[in-house]
């Protein structure tokens, strides 16, 4: 078989396997091996990932193959088929929990001044946290509204698709050492009070006070194919659609719109654009912090 011929797309790749040197179709070989390894964990368990960023998740996947030591997406996909507890891992993989608390301050500057003043009108409030990791945003907020008089009336609903993030998230359980950082933000956030109010700490780690979590419910939820739950005031999902392709994001986009009640806020990440169908049931309503408001 000749190399480029039509019923052999790797062409050299099978014929020279020893001498694989074409980053072309090296790319093109992993691509298929990487397609069968999400087709796989999408059938076997039903986390999809066929529509992320490829980007991102060959970061992921290469990243593990080095650690244990695999040769191929396929050795891994061997893995995933016959080994207890491996496509687990690689679902954590998948996870990018980066976070922290009032994170882009600025964010929660204008969530205090320009939609704080709006939600006051609201006998009671229904917030997603959509994507929520590991709790450091849905606790930021809680201290927002409180400080605003507003979590008395509020229930929050954080949810996320991975269950590591869903356990810590409940625990409320933060480095201390990174609590240095979280006042800085809180400060610049227009925070009102001595941070370290709202936490117990021990040696390693600082505790959020329990009386936030009274107003929180935490699941999992996957975006990618569960559906609305709820019908919400404020839908927060920053910085998780950026992990996922047009097709993804325009699904999602439809999940959160339909999600919210008419009116209701939407904030997306500070890396995020909104260009899908959806977009026009939304007005921009504070386009410098990405907060759009349900027509
Ligand atoms: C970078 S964190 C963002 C956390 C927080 N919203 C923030 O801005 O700091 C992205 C989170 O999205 C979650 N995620 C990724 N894909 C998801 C999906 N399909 N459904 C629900 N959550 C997802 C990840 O597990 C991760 O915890």
């Amino acid at each position: 078989m000749k190399h480029g011929d039509k019923a052999n797309p790797f062409g050299k790749i099978t014929e020279d396997w020893h001498e694989l040197d074409g980053r072309e179709e090296l790319s093109e070989r992993e691509e298929l091996e990487m397609d069968l390894l999400l087709e796989a964990i999408f059938r076997i368990r039903g986390y999809d990932f066929r529509n992320y960023l490829r980007s991102s998740l060959r970061r992921r996947i290469r990243n593990r193959m080095n650690l244990d030591r695999l040769p191929t997406v396929t050795a891994m996909l061997e893995k995933t088929l016959y080994e207890d507890g491996y496509l687990e891992k690689l679902l954590e993989d998948f996870s990018i929990k980066v976070t922290e608390m009032f994170r882009d301050p600025n964010f929660f500057l204008a969530f205090r001044k320009k939609v704080v003043p709006i939600l006051r009108e609201y006998p009671s409030l229904r917030i997603w946290h959509a994507g929520c990791a590991t709790g450091e945003e849905v606790y930021s907020m809680a201290i927002l509204l409180q400080e605003e008089g507003l979590l008395e009336r509020t229930s929050i609903y954080a949810t996320d698709m991975s269950k590591e993030a869903i356990v810590q998230a409940k625990e409320g359980k933060f480095p201390l050492k990174r609590m240095q950082a979280y006042t800085k933000n809180y400060l610049q956030a227009g925070g009102i009070q001595e941070f370290s109010a709202y936490y117990s700490t021990d040696h390693t780690h600082a505790y959020v006070l329990p009386f936030m979590k009274k107003h929180m419910t935490f699941a999992q939820h996957n975006l990618a194919t569960d559906g609305s739950f709820n019908e919400f005031h404020v839908i927060l999902c920053r910085n998780v659609l950026i992990y996922f392709n047009p097709t993804l994001q325009t699904r999602v986009h439809g999940v959160l719109a339909d999600s919210l009640a008419q009116d209701g806020f939407l904030a997306l990440g500070n890396k995020e654009s909104f260009l899908s169908v959806h977009k026009a049931r939304f007005d921009e309503y504070w386009q410098e912090e990405r907060i759009f408001r349900k027509r």
